[in-house]
């Protein structure tokens, strides 16, 4: 990691417009950063500060985890396509994910990156120079929604789009989905975790179309309902979608879905919840209006969650062959987290959806908190479904009823 003092050109924009009104040079202190196999050069914050260098240019070192994840993702994703592979990132920032495709995986052919920042684009050609990219990574500066309405056509349409945004992808996802191949890959970052995960509920319908719930499974809830907002979006198109993978990190999820041509009305539904004894349940669309609201277990009112995805959100094959692509990556920062991670997404692939946490478990019935694998291995003796989960490393996968569970727990 180096240092050095570089002239940047910083345009303004006028308010909320994508106009530019005048432009300046003003001095920001560089700093190079290698990450994967690209070098990348980002402003300095130990000389301007973490604030300050936040505002000239995005980069988030935490993030590398998400970013090894998606090499690991497009690696795979390639080596099964068997053809060369072009890929947009609209909101690139920096550029380092970008250019971490083009210099990582062989099968790319062309990555496409673009951001509204001027800023963000000249650090990212700079980047691209550096890297000697210039053959296969192309910088645009634009509005992600224009530039993806403007691939959005036969012929500019691209195999995967990685929607990396601040907050909720909720305003890029119609335009991914005109910009991808059918067959393609939609990969997409939401992070405005409180929303999905139940604590504004309401913002969850309005930005994704469904209701989220704080239960213990929120964060399962909040991938279901970035689902189901592909879906939606899908579905006007006479699309559908089918999940590959998916993951939940830190304060971000993070799904990967196809795009087929095949109309679906499958895989979507609500989810009732009683907060009184855990029991759940997972109620298809076709179905809402014969259900009552009240739960078969304990007669308690359940609260709802949706409409959401409740099909699968792994497909166990591609998360095997991420695994397999892993073990070839050893130059991955994050190889031995990531192989945890997707050791724990093969082990609860085919599971069915939410899963207990063993201290929900032990606060509303008042028993001791028995350990997860063991539990696990009982369970899987008496012939149920029973698995770990990323989602929670105290939780557990289990296709019984809450009153098989228990007997289980109070034996
Ligand atoms: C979270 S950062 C992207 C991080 C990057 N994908 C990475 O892995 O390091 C989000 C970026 O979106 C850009 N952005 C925000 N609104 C935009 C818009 N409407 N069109 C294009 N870019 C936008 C911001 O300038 C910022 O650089
Ligand atoms: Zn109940």
């Amino acid at each position: 990691m180096g240092s050095l003092k570089g002239a940047m050109k910083v345009e303004k924009l006028k308010e909320g417009r994508h106009t530019e009104t005048r432009q300046r040079w003003v001095k920001v202190p560089l700093k190079i950063l290698q990450e994967g196999k690209v070098t990348v050069l980002l402003p300095d914050e130990k000389v301007l500060g973490s604030e300050a260098a936040k505002k000239v240019l995005f980069y988030n070192a935490f993030t590398a985890f998400s970013r090894d994840f998606s090499l690991c993702f497009l690696k795979t994703y390639a080596r099964l396509k068997g053809r060369p592979i072009r890929v947009a990132e609209p909101l690139t920032a920096s550029g380092v994910r970008g250019l971490r495709y083009a210099k990582e995986v062989d099968e790319v052919r062309e990555v496409v990156i673009s951001d509204i920042n001027p800023v963000a684009v000249d650090f990212a050609r700079m980047s691209v120079a550096l890297n000697g990219l210039q053959c296969k990574v192309r910088v645009e500066l634009s509005d992600a929604n224009e530039f993806l309405s403007a691939h959005g056509v036969k012929g500019g349409r691209f195999d995967v789009v990685d929607v990396d945004p601040f907050g909720s992808p909720a305003p890029y996802v119609d335009s991914a989905i005109r910009s991808t191949l059918i067959g393609g890959v939609i990969a997409v970052t939401a992070t405005d975790m409180p929303p999905l995960c139940g604590v504004y509920p309401e913002v969850a319908l309005r930005r994704y179309g469904g209701l989220s719930l704080r239960t213990e499974y929120c964060h399962e809830i909040a991938v279901r309902l970035l689902l189901y907002l592909l879906y939606r979006e899908a579905s006007k198109y006479n699309l559908s979608i089918k999940p590959l993978t998916a993951h939940s990190t830190r304060h971000y999820v993070r799904v990967y879905v196809q795009l087929l041509s095949t109309k679906s009305v499958g895989g979507v539904g609500f989810l009732y919840h009683c907060f009184k004894c855990l029991h759940r349940e997972v109620v298809d669309i076709s179905d809402v209006g014969l259900r009552s609201t009240l739960c078969e277990n304990c007669g308690g009112a359940m609260k709802l969650a949706g409409p959401l995805w409740t099909g699968a959100i792994f497909d166990k094959r591609f998360c095997e062959e991420l695994c397999a692509t892993l073990s070839m990556m050893d130059y991955l920062s994050s190889k031995s987290s990531l192989k945890k991670l997707l050791s724990l997404i093969v082990a609860e692939a085919d599971g069915p959806p939410t899963y207990y946490t063993l201290s929900s478990l032990s606060r509303v019935y008042r028993i001791r908190e028995p350990k997860t694998q063991k539990l696990i291995e009982r369970l899987r003796s008496q012939g149920f479904y029973a698995s770990p989960t990323h989602f929670n490393f105290k939780g557990l996968r289990f296709n019984g009823r809450i009153s098989e569970l228990l007997n289980f727990l109070m034996s």
